[in-house]
């Protein structure tokens, strides 16, 4: 597959951690700025601590990680980094999720973080025309308590915050433990999703439809074990923010050459690709399209819808869907050789 025509090829990314874009480099210097001690001598010591066995095997040092984030300048560095290298991948909007108790629950007050990701934000429409959402998750194996009042700390930022989410350790932790403030985020307007059947079984996906009311599931990928769940997914055309990079680090499919991701897509479902925690799992987004086109032997026609897919399961206006969806096709008929990028 051509890298080149991956990375042009105009996507949204709409499944991201903000603190899973922290590279070792990134993750050096802040150390270093903000005199925290890391317990790696270096960058390669790092990355060699990332052989991850499951979901909480990798939570363990993506938390550690995130320590040396601190300030507002912290956090728009991060962002910006992370947006740099979204625009080299073609993508021209993004979804991006941050863990604001990641940073309360260590003292860090909540305004430099939204703050800071925030500005980064905007530089990125400025200088290119990207456009964005910020989406606020829950740490599901914290307290519903817990959620509800990073829930009200949020509010005062809500024009800055589209939706809410909810990410962190799954299995025990379902969906409807969050009923309540799922329903006080939609009374305040925001737009929901939450991860869901990435290591947790098919029964949280629907209970993250029919209880929390979710606009789109995150991973979503053991809906597969479940018919009537397929079906429904296909009939409702529920988005999946699939992350097939990330399923293989975290063992969730052995190999990538076993992802479902193909199936699942010509089952009819609304599957996405993104790149989750890009920092940690190996590759941004355009490695995410390369390693499934590559494993599951995807041609343009499978990559071209799965991008047409980011922008209908994205939270952007009618119009703007219109308009990202024409660039798509401008650039799948041009051959894909004569955009700008
Ligand atoms: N799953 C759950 N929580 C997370 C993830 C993930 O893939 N990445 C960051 N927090
Ligand atoms: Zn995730």
């Amino acid at each position: 597959m051509n890298s080149e025509w991956i990375r042009n090829l105009p996507k949204a990314e709409l499944h991201l951690h903000i603190e899973g874009s922290l590279e070792p480099e990134l993750m050096f210097s802040l150390a270093a700025r903000n005199q925290i001690a890391l317990p790696y001598a270096s960058v390669e010591e790092v990355r060699a601590a990332y052989a991850f066995t499951n979901l909480q095997s990798f939570l363990d040092i993506y938390y550690a990680g995130a320590g040396v984030l601190w300030t507002e300048q912290d956090f728009f560095d991060l962002t910006w980094a992370y947006l740099e290298r979204a625009h080299a991948d073609g993508v021209v909007h993004a979804e991006i999720f941050f863990d604001p108790q990641t940073h309360t629950d260590r003292g860090v007050a909540f305004e430099p973080v939204v703050t800071g990701i925030h500005q980064a934000l905007q530089q990125a429409q400025e200088r290119w025309g990207m456009t964005s959402g910020l989406i606020l998750c829950f740490l599901r194996h914290l307290s519903e308590e817990a959620a509800l009042q990073t829930l009200q700390q949020a509010l005062p930022f809500r024009d800055w915050i589209v939706g809410v989410g909810l990410d962190s350790s799954e299995i025990g932790h379902p969906p409807e433990k969050f009923a309540r403030v799922f329903a006080q985020a939609e009374a305040e307007g925001f737009l929901k999703v939450a991860h869901a059947g990435e290591e947790g079984p098919s029964e949280y996906i629907w209970s993250a439809l029919d209880v929390l009311g979710v606009a789109r599931i995150d991973h979503g990928v053991r809906s597969e074990e479940d018919p009537d769940l397929m079906k429904r997914l296909a009939t409702e055309r529920v988005p999946l923010t699939v992350c097939p990079l990330s399923n293989t680090k975290l063992c969730v499919f052995g190999s990538m050459r076993e992802h479902n991701l193909r199936r699942l897509l010509e089952s009819g479902l609304c599957v996405t690709v993104n790149s989750d925690d890009p920092a940690y799992f190996g590759g941004y987004v355009a490695a995410n399209y390369e390693a499934v086109a590559e494993a599951l032997s995807l041609g343009t026609d499978h990559l071209a819808e799965l991008a047409r897919n980011s922008f209908r399961a994205s939270f952007l206006p009618a119009s703007e869907k219109s308009r990202r969806l024409a660039e798509v096709e401008a650039f799948v008929q041009g051959g894909g050789g004569n955009t700008s990028g």
